[in-house]
């Protein structure tokens, strides 16, 4: 498995001058120092372009929240792959569980965007979990593996080629409940949730490409919870939304990494 993933989830926050000025940050850290981990921000699409700038000639990697399932055409505010793939970007976020329960996106949805973001070159962040009501129905296994085999793109790993999607797509496993609220799910929660992803992406896979695709755990990870979540096995990095909007939070999550 190659180094853990710490990828930073802006959401809808960040005008101009405080987004570079956060991206210079985090840039300036990374040049002279960087943590054992790959490092990723995901800002909102107006500051890709000024954000990507900030970021050049550092390791932290630029990526986008969403795509459109179609590279370009009459979709009034929608943003195809390849024009983020143009902006800089090599990831994007599909199927977080706000564009989920807000713009109400089904798996097919999800899977159809991170196939379009593949095809353009950047690898997908596939985002699942399950509701509160799921998990205290006992449910949430089962949500997590039909989110997955319907979210997923259908064969193999998606990328081939050489950019940067050729190691195929990043899952991430968000429970809804603990996204944004304080609360985090336990260690063992976490354990067990990733076990049976990476099980059931062996299955889907194949064993080699099931495991190397990285399972990241995001929900209120913070600086003072992240090195219990990344011992985890099967975590293979974070997703973090609040606590990326603060460089030195940002920061202490990925020196967290084991
Ligand atoms: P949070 O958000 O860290 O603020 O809980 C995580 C996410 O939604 O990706």
């Amino acid at each position: 498995m190659p180094h853990k993933l710490i990828a930073g989830n802006w959401k809808m926050n960040g005008l101009k001058g405080a987004g570079r000025e956060l991206a210079r940050d985090l840039a300036a850290r990374a040049r002279s120092a960087a943590p054992d981990c790959d490092l990723l921000v995901c800002p909102p699409a107006q500051l890709l372009i000024p954000v990507g700038e900030a970021l050049a000639d550092s390791p932290v990697q630029l990526g986008a929240q969403d795509c459109h399932a179609e590279a370009s055409g009459a979709h009034t505010g929608d943003i195809g792959a390849p024009m983020l793939a143009d902006a800089g970007c090599s990831h994007v976020i599909v199927g977080h569980s706000e564009r989920r329960s807000d713009h109400g996106e089904s798996d097919a949805q999800v899977r159809a965007k991170a196939a379009a973001a593949a095809a353009a070159g950047l690898v997908p962040i596939v985002c699942l979990g399950e509701t509160e009501a799921e998990r205290a129905a006992g449910r949430a296994l089962a949500v997590i593996e039909s989110q997955l085999r319907g979210s997923l793109p259908e064969r193999g790993p998606v990328g081939g080629g050489t950019g940067p999607a050729a190691a195929g797509p990043v899952v991430a496993y968000e429970p809804v409940w603990a996204i944004g609220t304080g609360k985090t799910a336990t260690a063992g929660d976490i354990a067990e949730a990733h076990g049976h992803i990476r099980g059931l992406l062996r299955e889907i896979l194949g064993r080699s490409a099931g495991d190397s695709v990285r399972i990241l755990y995001g929900g209120s990870v913070k600086p003072d919870n992240a090195a219990e979540i990344l011992a985890v096995e099967d975590v293979d990095g974070a997703l973090v939304g609040g606590a990326s909007l603060k460089a030195d939070d940002f920061w202490a999550i990925g020196a967290s990494c084991p």
